[in-house]
């Protein structure tokens, strides 16, 4: 019997037999499998190139001060490669090039059980960090065009062009709630919403895994970071957090469940400590939240090298040994990255302090991925299939109609947009943004220029006939100088308009001039070096000028929103967002984005989100506006949409039935547009305090000149629903507040009544 289990017929092992079912599979595999070979499923290491440019370029003292270090002091590239040819190494991450993915393979290929290894890589927007991929706008842009089916159809294509390069694995999505725009990463989240968070965090899921990645074209999402890192003290990536049981339950949580329920097989936990206790070691967290709770069957990720710090920054294990033994027992399945884990791990359940049953379901469950993925029948890609599918017109064509999607206008004073070619027959551009990939945001490498268009370059395409005078800036923009910026704005003197882009700068690979995304926070929100100066010297010359924000998080820019008379907010655009801003800027395409996150007038407004609690705003400042700059949800379209009153299909409604809100939207303007309406709602009397309105929902309609649509949302328990004073979760009688419009500005929402019974 033993036999017959084991082996197929012709001695071919059971588990290399395809006709198999999985778990069947992954049962005879385990079978065979030695302690180590089990732990070493565990085990992730970056990959070989990654190494060897450290091994060149640094000092074995450098590496071991660098702070990022993806490589390994103790351990050299070519043994690394004798490991994984031993079956010691299970899964790899930053393999940058498909002819590295293969090498490993083949190298994992020699080992005893022939398990291939799963790779891992940061495709958070595309798969940005292979040279040549098609990136789409970073996710705070995925998430302003309210379209999670574009988000899905990305992460459909992204699945596409990692597989193509040999990578099986996205750390995506970050379903974080930003609530603290100081922190560096709040480009790379959907913003501050739990529902816009949730529903993007989910499409992304679906996208890259379709149905349960049982594809060769899909590959594992990885709800990330699990929790609480996007409020850091002082926004400080990886600082301590502190949140209570009900704001965690309330803002933080529903987002990671969303990705849940959509399949994500992989969740990957927060640098940070969580009330105390270090998320790599948190039992509540892995065990009792997600595996008791929501039955979590995937597995789980450390995030870099993140169990080491809970013995060197957290304190809270005395020894490597115990940090790893705290995290694995508590519920850690693998181990990002390097030398120092498996052997640990080895002697501490030989020694009975990790139990066997956690190391045999963490292997089972990466073993049962590489299976779906089906690396098992086919481990290697066809480098010549890699052309064909990477940048793909398609794909380009989807980056190119989420950039369109995802651009906010904030002011439009005197219809200065779209631009009259007309009248301004001659127009500067200038600003450090105008010609550089930082419009591809974090988690990106330097990309081929042919493969991206910057702004200028967008412009010169989308109108040949307007003469462009481009003054550039260079990159960095710390070292900014004032003489520059007086020429820019004697140029601006000779134009007839002046489009001025700023930002902040995301490239990873200058990490010195990087001003935004990963690791790169900052205690103020203005705009960096002499941009600000830069800005009010054209304006003032009296050319009209429109400024192009390109940034991946919110930036303080009162005396912009207050002077100059156009405001684009174009976050990280991706490839083709110099084009996308273009046909905004001359008016081929209609925006329609809306912000997803509240941008604050000052950084001392942190935490102005529009779901706040009334006594948020009980009292004003003494010395400036109480409002925030521009608020959630909204976002201007050179079309005008008027909305009726709210009209509701009952004034009551029982705790567990429904009702259902309309308003009709009408395009009073002569131009087609899109409008986003979003339904947002207010408990407003309840045992504990609730926010002043919640968005519930939201729909995009697209209307024609005169032409007016009925928009009708259901309203049921889901949408009533909170944490009581006992937290339990349910609908409380009593009154609601139904507020529908374009935005979570009062102004902009028609509102209505209704009692629950
Ligand atoms: C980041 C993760 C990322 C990992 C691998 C870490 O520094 O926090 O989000 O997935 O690196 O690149």
């Amino acid at each position: 019997m033993l036999l017959a289990g084991c082996a197929a017929e012709g001695g071919t092992p059971l588990y290399l037999d395809p006709q198999q079912p999985v778990e069947k599979r992954v049962d005879d595999l385990m079978k065979r499998m030695t302690l180590e070979e089990k732990v070493a499923q565990m085990a992730q290491y970056v990959g070989i190139e990654h190494m060897k440019a450290a091994e060149k370029e640094m000092t074995l003292e450098e590496m071991k001060q660098s702070h990022a270090r993806g490589f390994y002091p103790n351990l050299h590239s070519s043994q690394l490669i004798e490991l994984t040819r031993q079956g010691r190494v299970g899964s790899f991450l930053h393999v940058v090039t498909h002819e590295e993915a293969n090498l490993l393979q083949s190298y994992a290929m020699e080992s005893r059980l022939k398990i291939p290894v799963l790779i891992g890589i940061d495709a958070i927007h595309g798969n940005g960090l292979y040279r040549g991929a098609t990136l789409y706008p970073t996710p705070i842009g995925q998430a302003s065009t309210f379209k999670p089916q574009l988000v899905e159809q990305a992460s459909r294509e992204t699945a596409l062009e990692m597989r193509a390069t040999g990578t099986h694995w996205a750390f995506t999505p970050n379903v974080e709630v930003a609530r603290d725009a100081r922190w560096g990463r709040v480009g790379e989240t959907f913003g501050e919403d739990p529902l816009l968070v949730g529903r993007m965090g989910a499409a992304t899921v679906r996208g890259l895994q379709g149905e349960d990645f049982t594809r060769e074209d899909k590959v594992l999402a990885c709800a990330k970071h699990f929790i609480g890192g996007s409020q850091p003290v002082n926004g400080i990536n990886g600082a301590p957090c502190d949140i209570s049981d009900r704001t965690m339950h309330e803002i933080f949580l529903p987002p990671f469940r969303d990705c849940l329920d959509a399949g994500a097989f992989t969740f990957m936990m927060a640098h940070n400590e969580l009330n105390g206790v270090p998320c790599h070691t948190s039992k509540y967290l892995m065990q009792d939240i997600l595996r008791d709770r929501w039955k979590f069957d995937g597995f789980i990720v450390s995030d870099w090298m993140d169990i080491e710090q809970v013995y060197e920054r957290h304190r809270t294990a005395s020894t490597l040994e115990d940090a790893y033994l705290q995290s694995v027992k508590n519920g850690m399945d693998m181990h990002m990255h390097g030398p120092d884990f498996a052997d640990k791990v080895v002697s501490l359940v030989r020694r009975g302090d990790i139990p066997q049953s956690r190391i045999d379901h963490a292997a089972r469950q990466i073993l049962t991925a590489k299976f779906r993925l089906g690396l098992f029948e086919n481990p290697y890609i066809d480098t010549r299939q890699v052309a064909e599918t990477v940048f793909r017109p398609e794909h380009q064509q989807t980056a190119l109609e989420m950039a369109r999607k995802s651009i906010v206008l904030l002011k439009n004073e005197n219809n200065l947009l779209p631009i009259d070619r007309n009248r301004y027959k001659k127009i500067l551009v200038t600003g450090p943004n105008a010609d550089n990939q930082t419009i591809l945001g974090d988690w990106a490498f330097v990309q081929p220029d042919s493969c991206v268009t910057t702004v200028i370059e967008g412009l010169r395409r989308v109108s040949p006939q307007t003469e462009f005078d481009f003054f550039p800036f260079d990159t960095n923009l710390r070292t900014m100088e004032m003489s520059r910026v007086r020429q820019a704005r004697d140029r601006a003197r000779k134009a007839d308009l002046a489009i001025v882009v700023v930002g902040e700068n995301s490239m990873r690979y200058i990490w010195q001039d990087k001003t935004c995304g990963e690791n790169v926070d900052r205690y103020e929100l203005s705009l960096v070096g002499l941009q600000q100066e830069l800005v009010e010297e054209i304006y003032h010359t009296g050319t009209p000028t429109i400024v192009v924000l390109v940034n991946g998080r919110p930036l303080t820019t009162e005396w912009i929103a207050d002077h100059i008379p156009a405001l684009i907010e174009a976050w990280e655009p991706g490839s083709l967002g110099g084009q996308a801003i273009a046909e905004i800027l001359f008016g081929e395409v209609n925006p329609e984005a809306k912000l997803p996150i509240t941008l604050p007038r000052h950084s001392g407004q942190i935490q102005t989100y529009y779901n706040h609690k009334e006594t948020s705003k009980w009292f004003k400042y003494g010395t400036g506006k109480s409002t925030p700059l521009f608020e959630f949800g909204y976002g201007l379209s050179y079309s005008f949409f008027e909305f009726s009153p709210v009209v509701l299909s009952d004034s009551q409604m029982k705790e567990n039935g429904s009702l259902r809100a309309s308003v009709e939207v009408t395009n009073t303007s002569n131009r087609p547009g899109t409008e986003v309406v979003q339904l947002y709602i207010r408990d407003c009397y309840s045992s504990v305090t609730r926010p002043v309105k919640e968005l519930k929902d939201f729909r995009k309609v697209s209307l024609q000149p005169g032409e007016k649509q009925t928009v009708t949302f259901e309203i049921t328990a889901k949408e009533l629903s909170f944490y009581d004073i006992d937290m339990r979760y349910g609908v409380e009688k009593g009154e609601f507040e139904v507020m529908i419009g374009n935005s979570s500005r009062d102004v902009d929402l028609q509102k209505e009544k209704f009692v629950v019974k």
